[in-house]
């Protein structure tokens, strides 16, 4: 079987972006939180099947790469006075077998696009993204139509743009015109070039008004959440018991599967309520004999990543064990600091309390501890 090919993109970010205006290049602009380059690199970065990236940037701009730490994610090249000189000097940047030469513009470039021009390269030399022109096509002068275009057969042009590397490095040498981008400089060289399934969210941010346009894709909506949690476990025999991760001397021990950690438990309980995924006993259930005696950090720090997965970021947490016994005052610190330590939070945020039931019901003779908890948990920026 043949070696599956490499795959380096090339993200051209030299340009000066005049028609944006701004004070710095668009590319060195923010949007969505990170600069436009800082988007457009993640859309290469995390997808699969992109080994390298090399970075083409103006020599003036060697700053903004530093202070961004951008040598660490790709192989920086300098570009050149136009977009053909700045794709030439990423060419020779890599060895990979197939490019895919991208604007640094286009911050929105779905993954479905990059795997369809990889998909094309395994037949053709070249191959990049289009869309149909649908709207009426004129010609115009002085504010005046002066004639009508046929759209049948019109493409509009996206990129990544992707060939076979030597093929395209060979097209560039033997190019001495200026061209609009590498299918022009393929086609002049008699490369056969496929056309796939562009995007209409694939827009390349050209003038003040498509950071907009492009800021509305990239932000996801505000998304604030509570979740609640409640656990109660039953006093045994024992000489301590484990609350809120630490381990607190006591004529009785709490009674359960795992440790037993009640405030551990239901501040799980809490995350997996905001998040709508179930309950702790479904992520790990009593009957499995692996969570026999398991420490209760494990289901606390599943949870976190569960939530970290989903996106969303805890912001707080509130935890009021209630019992008479042991006084929790005087350990409340050092179980604040290891519930933050377990959920990667800063100790400001986390929250543990403690109340007596006034010595009624279960907790109030003393039969077992009750626990609950509120979380908060973000996610996206308002748009
Ligand atoms: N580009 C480049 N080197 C150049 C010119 C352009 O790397 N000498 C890059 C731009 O940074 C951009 C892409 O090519 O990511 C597409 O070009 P364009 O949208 O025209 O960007 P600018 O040239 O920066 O903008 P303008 O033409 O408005 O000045
Ligand atoms: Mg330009």
């Amino acid at each position: 079987m043949l070696a599956k090919p490499t795959v380096a993109a090339i993200i051209v970010a030299a340009g000066r972006g005049r028609r944006a205006g701004g004070d710095v290049p668009k590319q060195w602009q923010q949007i969505a939180g990170k600069t436009v380059l800082e988007q457009t690199l993640a859309r290469f970065q995390t997808h699969p099947r992109v080994d390298e990236i090399v970075l083409v940037v103006a020599r003036e701009d060697l700053g903004w790469v530093e202070t961004m730490g951008l040598e660490s994610q790709a192989t920086i090249a300098i570009g050149g006075s136009d977009r053909v000189a700045s794709v030439l000097s990423g060419l020779v940047s890599t060895q990979a077998d197939h490019v895919l030469i991208h604007d640094a513009a286009r911050c929105c470039c779905p993954a479905e696009v990059i795997d369809r021009v990889l998909d094309a390269l395994d037949h053709h030399l070249g191959a990049a993204p289009a869309l149909p022109v649908t709207d009426a096509l004129w010609t115009g002068a002085a504010d005046l139509v002066t004639g009508v275009q046929d759209r049948a057969g019109l493409f509009a042009a996206q990129t990544p743009q992707g060939f076979h590397r030597d093929a395209i490095v060979k097209a560039h040498r033997a190019n001495d015109q200026p061209a609009a981008d590498d299918v022009e400089i393929a086609r002049r060289a008699g490369l056969d070039v496929a056309i796939v399934q562009g995007d209409a969210g694939n827009l390349k941010i050209t003038t003040p008004e498509d950071f907009a346009r492009a800021a509305k894709q990239l932000e996801t909506p505000l998304d604030i959440r509570t979740g609640n949690g409640f656990d109660v476990h039953r006093f045994g025999d024992g000489d301590h018991v484990m609350l809120c991760g630490v381990k607190v001397p006591h004529a009785r021990g709490l009674q359960g599967h795992s440790d037993a950690d009640v405030g551990m438990h239901t501040v799980t309980d809490a995350i997996y309520g905001a998040l709508c995924r179930g309950d702790i006993g479904q992520h790990f259930p009593p009957s499995d004999p692996q969570w026999k005696g398991a420490e209760s950090h494990i289901f606390l720090a599943h949870a976190c990543a569960l939530a970290r997965e989903m996106g969303f970021e805890i912001t707080h947490m509130d935890c009021t064990l209630i019992c008479e016994f042991p006084k929790i005052g005087p350990v409340a610190h050092p179980m604040r600091a290891r519930m933050a330590d377990v959920m990667g939070l800063d100790i400001d945020r986390v929250s543990v309390k403690a109340t007596t039931s006034e010595r009624l019901g279960f907790t109030g003779r003393g039969e077992g501890i009750a626990a609950l908890a509120t979380v908060t948990l973000i996610k996206g920026t308002t748009a």
